[in-house]
């Protein structure tokens, strides 16, 4: 079978590390099509728009896509094309796993921590004015709807993965209304779910908190913010954001990208890893049913993560994307090499 995929390879770094990973997921022999489409600043220089119909056309026939990050301009410009894409085909949820890489060193090692981000409101509504000069708003809409879909997607899935604990985190002390009403919300969700033990923190005290003792952590579910902030504070107890995968699910749809952005200190220069896209390669094999060739590249990760050499610099090593992106080909053909020569041996 053949899945046609939406491949969105993005800016800055995106072009090299989804290079990378499509090769990687090829050599799987599992069959893509891919539908290359553009979106953002060089969208607009083409296209004369950010998010083109092309690409929204092909998302909705496609309903899957593995995503490059992309630029937004700093403290004016366009709106994010990232978020925008997340509103424009409600995908909820970001699910975020942050899992320590055999052989890297960090200060925690066996972390197994499960982020589950609200992804279309909160502050990322992206509702701004100037009241009067000098004076601006940012509305935070919070809804009912959205905290409950959040908050279920959050507990089946602990429920369907043997999760045992979730914490809610909110700072519903200082914004009683709309953390008020996230948190009533999952709270009430929670009932419905007498197996998973139920915690609430306050976000500030979570940082503090995670740094502390991640493990006391399970699964966080958090509104889009705060989901932003404390992914990238957890990306550093393994490994940094060059090794965090994402997915934005929705019903039936989902878009599979890094949790990190386009790194524009080190793009163009051949050295970003591409492991963060390449899991979340891994979770879209898993989405589209490919299990097999979701294990084999996991192991080959974990075999090249052995050898320093292989790794990229970001994760104290000396390889570039391409040769990282070579080893775990190397390492999926070894595999398969083995498996071939063990069916050989029990035949005989
Ligand atoms: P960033 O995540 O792009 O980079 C932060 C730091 O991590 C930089 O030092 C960078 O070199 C490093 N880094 C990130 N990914 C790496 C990788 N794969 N390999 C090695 N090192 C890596 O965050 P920053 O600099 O705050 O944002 C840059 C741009 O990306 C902004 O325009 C931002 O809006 C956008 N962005 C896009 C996202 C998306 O497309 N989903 C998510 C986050 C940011």
């Amino acid at each position: 079978m053949t899945h046609t995929v939406t491949l969105i390879p993005g800016d800055g770094i995106g072009p090299e590390i989804t290079a990378a990973t499509v090769r990687i997921l090829e050599a799987t022999g599992v069959k893509f099509e891919w539908e290359r489409q553009e979106a953002g600043a060089d969208a607009y220089e083409k296209y004369h728009e950010y998010l083109p119909q092309d690409l929204i056309d092909s998302f909705e026939r496609t309903h899957v896509a593995l995503k490059g990050p992309i630029t937004t301009p700093i403290g004016g410009g366009f709106s994010s094309i990232n978020v925008a894409l997340r509103k424009r085909f409600e995908l909820y949820a970001n699910f975020r796993p942050i899992r320590n890489l055999p052989h890297i060193p960090t200060r925690y090692p066996d972390v197994d921590l499960i982020i589950i981000r609200e992804n279309t409101e909160g502050l990322y509504s992206g509702i701004e004015h100037e009241v009067v000069p000098g004076v601006v708003e940012s509305l935070k809409i919070i809804t009912e709807k959205a905290s409950t879909r959040i908050a279920r997607f959050a507990f089946e899935y602990a429920r369907k993965n043997q999760r045992k604990r979730i914490h809610c985190i909110h700072k519903a002390n200082i914004m009683k209304l709309s953390d008020g009403l996230f948190l009533r919300c999952t709270r009430n969700i929670s009932h419905e779910y007498p197996e998973i033990t139920y915690g609430e923190h306050i976000v500030d005290n979570t940082c503090m908190q995670l740094v502390t003792n991640p493990y006391q952590y399970d699964m966080l579910v958090l509104e889009n913010f705060y989901g932003d902030i404390i992914s990238d504070l957890c990306a550093a107890f393994v490994g940094g954001l060059g090794v965090v995968p994402g997915a934005n699910f929705g019903d039936g749809r989902a878009i599979f990208e890094a949790v990190h952005g386009s790194a524009p200190d080190i793009a163009g220069r051949g050295i970003a890893n591409p492991t963060a896209l390449l899991r979340s390669g891994i979770l879209m094999l898993r989405h589209l049913g490919e299990s097999d060739a979701a294990w084999r590249i996991r192991n080959a990760i974990e075999k090249v993560y052995r050898d320093k050499t292989k790794r990229t610099r970001d994760v104290g090593g000396t390889a570039t994307t391409s040769q990282f992106a070579d080893a775990i080909i190397e390492a999926m053909e070894a595999q398969s090499e083995s498996a071939q020569a063990e069916a050989v041996i029990r035949q005989t």
